[in-house]
């Protein structure tokens, strides 16, 4: 059985570097990334054997300059990021970006050799779904982009919830997104795409076994170190 990839996403959490450092000890295996906060990063990657470390974000212009606020895919490549989060539904939400900004947020990274894990997913439930994920991917994936990424099918009404989507409805839309990518280009549809929204270890084997899911992207669940143990040791 191929291994899935599991990435967590501690969002802006923790507090401190000392229970940063603790809590990414779960993390020490080769197929999973680390998603912390930026300032976090080079420590967990010092620290941490096989620690994967990914950005949750990262800014467009490739060059340094007056962006106050903002970080580059280059930097994030300096400390050793392999891995950035775009899209993020929280993103889209709060801070307003948009299909255009975070298709130029993708570039960036790809250009600073960094893989993509782009978010997409609906909020409206099962209606409209397929409509919103439409817009989304036609809106912020390009041709070039195919073969390159990782898309992580986060519907917003299950992250954070404890609601999870079905994983039957979670496999239909993993099929709807992979056809709606082959419409772009016949690579679209190898892309491995990720489950994320309430994955707990209770679940997460039915999005990597049953739903046919590449791995996991798991927010809160990954900030309770033996939690997170246990979804590495059955997913
Ligand atoms: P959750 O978050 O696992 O806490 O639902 C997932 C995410 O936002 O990536």
């Amino acid at each position: 059985m191929k291994k899935s990839l599991i990435v967590a996403n501690w969002k802006m959490n923790p507090q401190e570097l000392k229970e940063a450092k603790n809590i990414a000890l779960a993390s020490d295996f080769k197929n999973v990334v680390i998603c912390s906060p930026f300032v976090f990063l080079r420590e967990i990657k010092k620290t941490i054997k096989n620690a994967k470390i990914g950005g949750q974000n990262c800014f467009y212009e490739k060059l340094v300059g007056p962006f106050t606020g903002e970080v580059s895919a280059k930097m994030l490549k300096d400390v050793g990021c392999d891995y950035v989060i775009l899209g993020h539904s929280e993103r889209r939400e709060i801070f307003k970006e948009n299909h255009e900004e975070i298709k130029k947020k993708i570039k960036a990274a790809l250009a600073a050799k960094i893989t993509p894990i782009v978010c997409i997913g609906e909020d409206e439930g099962t209606k409209n779904g397929g409509e919103t994920i439409k817009k989304q991917i036609f809106g912020s994936i390009d041709k070039s982009f195919l073969s390159k990424i990782i898309i992580a099918y986060e519907p917003v009404f299950a992250i954070g919830t404890g609601k999870p989507c079905l994983p039957d409805l979670a496999e239909k839309r993993r099929v709807f997104i992979k056809s709606t990518l082959s419409k772009i280009g016949k690579k679209g549809e190898s892309l491995p795409i990720l489950y994320g929204g309430s994955v707990n270890s209770k679940n997460a084997i039915k999005y990597t076994q049953e739903a046919g899911f590449d791995g996991i992207l798991v927010g809160g669940a990954s900030l309770k170190k033996e939690e997170f143990k246990k979804i590495l040791s059955k997913a």
